[in-house]
């Protein structure tokens, strides 16, 4: 495809050959009052982020987007849209390939994670959300395979712009979902691409490592585990290997 990006009604696009992090350029947009559905993509970042402080590499090949959300939330509740995210995502998978959403965002393509979320909010003083910016970053030419990555990449094949005008339809779509039915809807539809209730995970906590067996998900969006010292609810954590 080499026409530019067709959006969702009423959504945006900034388009840039390079910029340090869309995610970046999206809240400096936000503060200034860009609506919800302005959509940052550049065709690579300098400076690309990934969760937990990590680098994300980004050279040209690969989909690095931004978009601004305003859900009109508290702020508890904007985590639920890193669920959203990772719907969409699964969702522009071909149906040829395995697809798996991994606690707490991210989506695994046979086995290799094929995309990463970096959902960043801005609180107001009543705690309420201001904007959320849902970074997206989506393997499509090539699968970054780095010393630092504790799983095997995947990536989805086609085109950057193909990939964008399908995974902004999605989240339209699966945001459009969670604004109707409220998040029990995106829990149970997570829940049925996520790995098997009882599967074995270790997931890390800072320091420490819990073992148990993945029990699924509450309503707020903690992950569940069966532990041998009882049941356990983590609310931010790492989940280890490839389940769940
Ligand atoms: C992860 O650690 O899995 C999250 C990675 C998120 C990467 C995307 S790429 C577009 C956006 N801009 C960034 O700097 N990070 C996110």
């Amino acid at each position: 495809m080499s026409s530019a990006p067709v959006l969702p009604d009423g959504w945006t696009l900034v388009a840039l050959d390079s910029v340090g992090s869309t995610n970046d350029e999206a809240a400096r947009l936000a503060d200034a009052g860009a609506a919800e559905g302005t959509v940052v993509w550049a065709r690579e970042q300098t400076g690309g982020r990934g969760r937990r402080g990590r680098h994300w590499s980004s050279p040209v090949g690969n989909l690095y987007s931004s978009t601004i959300l305003r859900p009109d939330c508290s702020a508890p509740r904007a985590a639920e849209l890193g669920f959203v995210a990772a719907l969409a995502v699964a969702d522009i998978v071909p149906i040829d390939r395995a697809v798996r959403v991994k606690w707490p965002n991210d989506v695994l393509v046979d086995g290799g994670k094929v995309a990463g979320i970096l959902l960043e909010s801005a609180i107001a003083q009543t705690g309420r959300v201001e904007h959320v910016v849902a970074g997206i970053g989506i393997n499509v030419g090539f699968a970054p395979q780095l010393p630092e990555m504790r799983y095997p990449g995947a990536s989805l094949g086609g085109s950057v712009e193909a990939a964008l005008e399908k995974f902004t339809k999605a989240l339209a779509a699966r945001l459009g979902e969670w604004r109707r039915d409220g998040f029990e809807t995106v829990r149970a539809a997570w829940l049925a691409k996520a790995g098997p209730i009882g599967t074995e995970v270790d997931v890390r906590l800072g320091e420490e490592l819990v073992s148990g067996r993945f029990a699924g998900l509450d309503r707020e969006g903690a992950l569940l585990l069966d532990t041998t010292s009882g049941p356990r609810k983590i609310v931010s954590g790492e989940l280890l290997g490839r389940a769940a």
